[in-house]
């Protein structure tokens, strides 16, 4: 968490930023409590955000993308009308928010179904889990050369190829499986497939990030603000820590600095997308504690703290609401959003809460532990 020497030095307390409304490219919305809990949160900072396809069973067809996509409205209404959710200062959320809805990719799945969910205006893009990888991957993907007709299909169509991108072989170290699945698979896919738009979702690696830097223009990455925040050690600090467990797993410190590098770089290849995943308290705390870090609620903050870090503060807007866009051929959005320097010294400074406890529709609350917790964060949104 140690932040990096930065160039302009800190803001003075009271400074504001205004940046165009950002959209979020990777995040987790569940369904039923879970959704109503935790769908406000992204709401109410983020425009548009691509909804991983990951439940069970997975989002495998138009329809059901088409019906996910109704929850997630529905859910949305509802936590209006009871009002922002605990959590951060209430702020209007929710109107103005569009899911961009994914296909879970099976090896059974038929191209004629993207190339209908997307003419349909329900598919924005199609998940790659390698089966085994994480959370609702069993039903993914074994073999990627048996899904060639669908890769083909989205590489003639332009539908997005989203790539959890791991090895599952478990003669491989955890820590190395991001990079040897670019040698492995990614390399090879992209040289079958030269026209596919790939994302190389939550990267984690100085391999990773240097390999799309330097790759064709079809091949961008989305980081997360976790992994620009935390490193190995930060699982094991002072105990062992599920809320800094998630999937690709936080790696060795070089990588978290060739990250924070690639994030604040200004190269376009590199965007926001959160990978919030919430899994409630009880499932992290447990003896197989769940893989997912819950950062929707202060997930624009944690950047901002990134980016004034690295000084390079000016650079957040194109990371955030304009480099997402432009890869996507989406039009940038219209609204702003604006943030706050904080004395984080202050005895008025605002620390993120230990935990959530929110409302859900039924009579028992989603009890969430927030990336952050605890923590006061030098920007908030006004
Ligand atoms: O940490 C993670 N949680 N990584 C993933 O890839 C999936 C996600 C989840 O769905 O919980
Ligand atoms: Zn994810």
């Amino acid at each position: 968490m140690s932040p990096t020497a930065s160039a302009s030095g800190p803001a003075a307390p009271g400074t504001r930023l205004t940046i165009r409304r950002p959209d979020d490219w990777h995040v987790h919305l569940r369904d039923g409590a879970m959704l109503r809990a935790v769908v406000g949160h992204t709401a109410r900072q983020f425009a548009r955000a691509i909804v991983m396809p990951n439940l069970r069973p997975p989002i495998t067809t138009a329809a059901a993308a088409a019906a996910y996509r109704q929850r997630i409205l529905a859910a949305l209404g509802e936590s209006d009308a009871a009002g922002a959710p605990a959590g951060p200062a209430s702020a209007p959320f929710g109107a103005d928010f569009t899911p961009l809805m994914t296909a879970y990719l099976t090896e059974s799945l038929d191209p004629a179904e993207l190339e209908r969910g997307q003419a349909e205006g329900i598919l924005t893009a199609a998940k790659l889990y390698p089966a085994g990888a994480t959370t609702n991957s069993d039903a993914g993907v074994r073999d990627l050369a048996h899904i060639g007709p669908v890769l083909e299909t989205m590489e003639r169509i332009g539908l997005p190829l989203l790539i959890h991108g791991e090895v599952t072989d478990p003669a491989v170290d955890i820590f190395d499986r991001e990079a040897v699945f670019i040698e492995r698979q990614l390399i090879p896919l992209l040289e079958r497939h030269p026209g596919l738009k790939v994302v190389f979702e939550h990267i984690t690696t100085a391999d990773a990030a240097a390999f799309v830097a330097e790759a064709g223009p079809n091949l961008a990455a989305t980081i997360t603000p976790h992994h620009l925040h935390i490193n190995r050690n930060s699982l094991f600090a002072g105990g062992l820590r599920p809320d800094f467990y998630c999937l690709p797993v936080a790696k060795r410190e070089r990588h978290r600095l060739a990250l924070r590098a690639a994030a604040t770089s200004g190269n376009p290849k590199f965007f926001l997308g959160t990978d919030t995943a919430p899994h409630a308290r009880e499932a992290k705390e447990s003896a197989c504690g769940c893989a997912g870090i819950y950062n929707a609620p202060y997930a624009i903050e944690s950047y901002a703290a990134v980016f004034e870090q690295e000084g390079a503060l000016e650079r957040l807007e194109a990371f955030a609401s304009t480099f997402g866009p432009r890869f996507y051929g989406l039009p940038p959005n219209t609204g702003s959003l604006t943030l706050e320097r904080q004395d984080t010294e202050a005895e008025t400074a605002e620390a993120v809460p230990v935990a959530l406890e929110l409302a859900n529709g039924t009579s028992t609350p989603t009890r969430l532990v927030p990336f952050h917790a605890g923590e006061v964060l030098p920007w908030r949104l006004v």
